[in-house]
């Protein structure tokens, strides 16, 4: 009989905030996949999994995602991971595929996973602490309120989508803002809510900051900004 297939949210960057129940699954899985960019790469999700779990008896197998915008390079991965994941279980074994987060937020994973079920596949997903609340808890502030709204966007959007999300709801979260600071500085400005941007990056991760933007400064892929227009003025 074929093992089962495991998404598995791990948090953002403190291992506390694994669940118990990604702990149990990530204990009892014979195998962890894990997501990384380049080949050799070490993981950030298998960093965060290995403060908490013994892997010295666990196999653990990387899986290759590129981040390549290419619809051609970005299939190719998929196919190379769901082959990949495919002999495990089909051995089998039980696998873990931890990712960053939350599963259901920007992760590869969930690609995979359609891809698995339309092969035969049995899975479970085992949700996460997303980024972005664990970074409002840092920054000790709601990210919806009453009755307010919640956008969450990706900086890789269309400009005037974002723009457009920033006009229509009360509390809006800028995923993958890292390399894209200054195009989130430009609509800020021209909506009038740079004040209303407070950083949140490496949550739970070494060099964490939380505060506004800081024009000039450089940060890292983990960044996301939480805009909260109830602080724009
Ligand atoms: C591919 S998405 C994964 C999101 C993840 N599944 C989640 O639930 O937060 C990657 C983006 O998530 C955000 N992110 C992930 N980890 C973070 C952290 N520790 N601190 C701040 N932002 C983080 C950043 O915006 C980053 O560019």
């Amino acid at each position: 009989m074929a093992g089962r297939l495991y998404g598995v949210g791990v948090g953002p960057g403190d291992p506390d905030l694994l669940t118990l129940k990604a702990i149990g699954c990530l204990e009892a899985a014979d195998v962890i996949a894990y997501p990384v960019k380049t080949p050799g790469e070490k993981g950030t999700a298998l960093d965060i999994v290995r403060q908490r779990t013994d892997l010295s008896r666990k196999e653990t197998v990387e899986l290759v995602f590129g981040m390549n915008s290419e619809t051609k390079a970005r299939v190719c991965d998929y196919g190379n991971a769901a082959a990949k994941l495919s002999s495990i279980l089909d051995g089998g074994k039980n696998v873990a595929v931890i990712t960053l987060g939350d599963v259901s937020i920007y992760s590869t994973y969930m690609r995979l996973n359609a891809e698995m079920e339309a092969r035969g596949y049995e899975t479970t997903i085992i949700p996460g602490v997303p980024s972005f609340c664990s970074g409002a808890a840092e920054a000790r502030m709601p990210l919806t309120i009453g009755e307010e709204g919640l956008a969450v966007v990706s900086m890789n959007g269309e400009p005037k989508e974002i723009r457009a999300a920033m006009d229509s709801f009360d509390n809006i979260v800028l995923m993958k803002a890292g390399r894209h600071m200054d195009l989130a500085v430009r609509l800020l400005d021209d909506a009038g809510l740079k004040k209303a941007a407070t950083v949140i990056s490496n949550i739970g991760m070494e060099g964490q900051y939380v505060g506004p933007i800081e024009e000039g400064r450089q940060y890292g892929y983990f960044t996301t900004v939480i805009v909260k227009k109830g602080r724009a003025d």
